[in-house]
């Protein structure tokens, strides 16, 4: 990790600052992605940089670029803003080169040809928004936790070329946080007993949980992500967006009594099962003259970090965990006092609050209390983030936040959790709906994934919809994507728009919230259970929405397009899609084999008990497990498929050249992370408090941790004939002990050569012995 070394001082994050208002930061992108296409392009900016401002809450003004044919021959792209600039450059790449930038897939954009295309005339562009966001507080635990500056490089190309001005930072606030604590005269273990491990640092950020289990956090992880954090904050500026940057929220070590006696302080609710150990947070009142004092020492320390770069300040002081009381007044005090504080640190100061509590606690947020507590700010001192816009919008039932500038977002997906899914009338109707009826309110579009787990193309419908003003037509908005996504094979079959048309008007059209609003989890990444995993609802449902035939025939014309055009087997995008549709295939054959499992081996409810099925649908429960393990081990692609990858990420976080194995300390710190990775996709929490709540279908995960708890379940269920009726005590027992065990499981330094990296010809081979396995699940029959 280079980067530990490179000593980014404020300074030049300030002259950054002034870099943002002109065109180097997309110059630099051009460099970095298409060196053998810098002189080809020019830009220019219609807004010089001494009257370009970035948009403000009262001041919202739209992006608008120009993509036209300049005399010398280059592509000319001009823009009011450097995102404008980025935004133009894509729509030139995506729909007239047929070249895109992708997560996981990387960059794609080298595959332009030497000559580039000149456009018809001049096309011109425009947000229908201002703001266009990206992030939510948890991304940066699901998907991010690990990431190093070249994963962030991608990301914030990906983000700069999709129009995205508005991202959140919340890499480093530990480090502020700590140096804050201690200028108040916190001692370092007091600190440290306040702060979560790697892998959980988002629900400390917002105040659910303190502490961390099975280790503390050193302070080498602190320093490490300040130091990436500047290196990110310094780019999203370089490309010329506005970064929402953290504040103090109030959340405080318990011992804050010790310290101020007469500090007016309260302890927060228990969240989600956990001992008031890790939970229970104090919070320090707002109308405490000490947190108006933190609050200054907090955001000059960032100042002084990463410059002065931004107004937005992301606040959450109530997500998942309710007021100390509902009184009307109490509500329009803490916020009036929040923002105050905010104001003495930074007169221009904007509040940006995720709006997941209005939602999620709506018992307790009722609307006098929601205007009460909005009330607490002027409107041009807050943007709500509508967190879940596409299920669960609450713009309306609170009549445009009372007035305050809100985002439209999609939410998408919980816990990063890997199922084909979306709501694509949704996510291109309702936006462009909303802002017909909140025209002075709504200034932005974004996406607040929980992970960024995959199912691109919703992510990137939505983040264009923000640049049309009527609803995107996604028959052909889904052809253009493809054409552009599999760039690089000679030809194009049909069958590969064929696939993704079928999954366009089914996987992704989801039109009833009732059986479900967001990414579906398959059962088998479930604790096994005869009873209790099939039809749920909600965030994590199981239900699968369509008929699983119709995937059926999309992956049959996805494998027919490659047997027509086999270099798509080289083609990584074609890899990784092939993978994921395989991947749900699979999936989605584990229920029928569940349920009859259960219904041959369940006597008490079926009088045709039969173990000779129940024991020949059990094995085939677990080698469909095994094949699937299969099938991602040989995807080409561990930065998605791969627990191995994700603990490798985790470990080299402990050491500099992630190989010092003779170092105990390092090793004990590389453990740490991997107990942290580890538990956050499994038990999540010390003893399972959110079990399973992150699941993922990951090679390596599969074959260690349910494929074992599977065959648990089979065993016990064939060899007890009570199992089924409710006596499974002994059995809950040993899954949990097996679970806890799997936590402190280490892979070690070795975990970088058990995750394959792409071998010509692996995955077709495979599949191809999968598919004889399973011919009737693949329609191959
Ligand atoms: C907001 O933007 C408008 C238009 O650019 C500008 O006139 C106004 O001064 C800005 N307000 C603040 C608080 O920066
Ligand atoms: C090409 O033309 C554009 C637009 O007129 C101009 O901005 C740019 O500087 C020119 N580049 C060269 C190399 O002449
Ligand atoms: C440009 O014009 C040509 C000829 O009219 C047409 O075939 C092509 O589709 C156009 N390209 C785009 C991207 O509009
Ligand atoms: C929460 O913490 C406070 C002190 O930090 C303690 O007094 C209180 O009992 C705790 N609540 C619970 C439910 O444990
Ligand atoms: C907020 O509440 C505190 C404590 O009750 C009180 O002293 C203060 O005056 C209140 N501030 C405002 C602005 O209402
Ligand atoms: C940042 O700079 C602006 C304009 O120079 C100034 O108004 C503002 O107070 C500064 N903010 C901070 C936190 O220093
Ligand atoms: C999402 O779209 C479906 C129809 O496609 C509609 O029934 C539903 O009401 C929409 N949801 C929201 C929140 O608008
Ligand atoms: C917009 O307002 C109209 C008229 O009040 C209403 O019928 C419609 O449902 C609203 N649409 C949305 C998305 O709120
Ligand atoms: C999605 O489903 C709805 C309801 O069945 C239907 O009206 C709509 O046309 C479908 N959209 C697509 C893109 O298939
Ligand atoms: C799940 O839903 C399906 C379809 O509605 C139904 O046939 C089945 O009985 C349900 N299963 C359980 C276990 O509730
Ligand atoms: C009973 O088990 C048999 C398999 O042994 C299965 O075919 C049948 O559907 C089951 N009946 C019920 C009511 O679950
Ligand atoms: C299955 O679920 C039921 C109901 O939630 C629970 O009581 C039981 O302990 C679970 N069985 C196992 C093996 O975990």
């Amino acid at each position: 990790m280079h980067f530990l070394k490179i000593a980014t001082s404020a300074a030049l994050a300030l002259s950054t600052l002034c870099g943002a208002q002109s065109t180097a930061g997309i110059k630099s992108l051009v460099q970095r992605r298409i060196p053998n296409h810098v002189h080809d392009f020019t830009f220019s900016l219609t807004t010089s940089p001494a009257t370009y401002a970035a948009p403000n809450t009262t001041g919202a003004q739209n992006d608008q670029y120009t993509v036209s044919n300049a005399a010398n021959g280059t592509i000319h792209i001009s823009g009011n803003t450097p995102i404008a600039l980025a935004s133009g450059l894509r729509w030139y790449l995506a729909s007239y080169v047929h070249v895109d930038i992708y997560w996981f897939i990387g960059s794609r954009l080298h595959l332009a040809p030497q000559n580039l295309p000149l456009v018809n005339g001049t096309y011109h562009g425009s947000s229908i928004v201002p703001w266009r966001y990206h992030f939510n507080t948890v991304t940066f635990s699901y998907t991010t936790a690990f990431w190093t500056w070249e994963d962030w490089e991608l990301e914030l190309d990906w983000l700069a070329l999709r129009g995205v001005n508005l991202p959140l930072a919340w890499n480093g606030y530990e480090k502020i946080l700590i140096d804050t604590f201690a200028e108040a005269g916190f001692e370092e273990a007091e600190i440290s007993s306040f702060l979560s491990g790697p892998a959980f640092q988002a629900w400390n950020r917002f105040g659910n949980i303190q502490g961390s289990w099975s280790g503390s956090l050193p302070m080498s992880w602190v320093n490490s992500q300040f130091a990436l954090q500047k290196q990110i904050v310094a780019r999203m500026v370089e490309l010329g967006m506005t970064p929402v940057l953290p504040a103090f929220t109030g959340f405080v070590p318990a011992s804050i009594g010790q310290h101020y006696p007469n500090a007016s302080f309260v302890n927060g609710s228990q969240w989600s099962g956990f001992p008031s150990q890790y939970t229970n947070d104090t919070f320090l009142e707002p109308f405490d003259p000490l947190f108006t004092t933190l609050q200054e020492s907090f955001i000059s320390k960032q100042v002084n970090a990463y410059g002065n770069v931004t107004n937005i300040y992301t606040l959450d002081q109530y997500n998942e965990n309710d007021p100390f009381s509902g009184e009307l007044n109490y509500l329009r005090n803490v916020t009036s006092n929040t923002i105050s504080s905010l104001k003495a640190a930074d007169p221009d100061a904007v509040w940006m609050l995720q709006g997941w509590l209005f939602y999620s606690s709506a018992t307790f947020w009722t609307n006098e209390r929601i205007e009460a507590y909005l009330g607490g700010v002027e409107d041009t001192d807050m943007i709500v983030l509508d967190l879940f816009s596409e299920s669960q919008p609450q713009w309306q039932r609170t009549n445009s936040y009372y007035s305050k500038p809100f985002i439209w977002c999609q939410l998408h997906g919980y816990g990063s959790n890997m199922g084909l899914y979306g709501q694509v009338e949704n996510v291109t109707i309702n936006p462009v709906e909303a802002l017909a009826n909140a025209t002075s309110t709504m200034l932005g579009l974004g996406l607040t994934m929980e992970g960024q787990e995959g199912n691109e193309i919703m992510y990137d419908i939505l983040l264009d919809q923000a640049w049309a003003s009527t609803p995107l037509d996604t028959k052909s908005y889904f052809h253009d994507w493809v054409r552009a996504r599999y760039h690089g094979s000679a030809t194009s079959p049909e069958g590969l728009y064929s696939a993704w048309d079928i999954m366009r008007s089914t996987v992704y059209n989801n039109t009833d919230i009732t059986l479900g609003n967001a990414v579906t989890k398959s059962i088998f990444e479930l604790s096994p259970n005869a009873t209790g995993l099939l039809n749920r609802t909600g965030h994590h449902p199981t239900t699968i929405r369509y008929d699983s035939g119709v995937l059926v025939k999309a992956w049959n014309h996805l494998y027919d397009a490659a047997a027509q055009e086999p270099s798509l087997w080289d083609n990584p995008a074609y890899t990784f899609d092939f993978t994921d549709v395989t991947r749900q295939v699979l999936a989605n054959a584990f229920y029928p084999l569940y349920t009859t499992f259960v219904a041959a081996a369940n006597s008490s409810v079926n009088s045709t008990y039969s173990p000779t099925t129940a024991a020949g649908t059990g094995q085939q429960m677990l080698a469909l497990l095994e094949d699937l393990d299969a099938v991602l081990a040989a995807s080409g692609h561990p930065e998605h498929f791969s627990l191995a990858y994700w603990i490798a990420q985790a470990r080299a976080w402990a050491s500099d050249s992630g190989s010092l194995v003779n170092d105990s300390s390092v090793m004990q710190t590389a453990d740490f992370y991997e107990y942290n990775a580890r538990n956050q996709v499994s038990l999540w929490g010390p003893t399972g408090q959110i079990s399973d709540y992150a699941s993922k279908q990951w090679s390596g995960l599969i074959s260690s941790y349910y494929v074992p708890r599977w065959t648990m379940f089979v065993d016990y269920t064939l060899n007890t004939t009570t199992a089924m009726n409710g006596a499974n005590a002994p059995l809950s027992g040993s899954l949990l002990a097996f679970e806890e065990a799997w936590q402190t499981e280490i892979w070690g330094e070795n975990v970088k050569e058990t995750y394959a990296m792409p071998v010509p010809g692996e995955l077709q081979s495979v599949v191809a012995r999968v598919v004889s396995t399973w011919p009737a699940v693949f329609g191959t029959a």
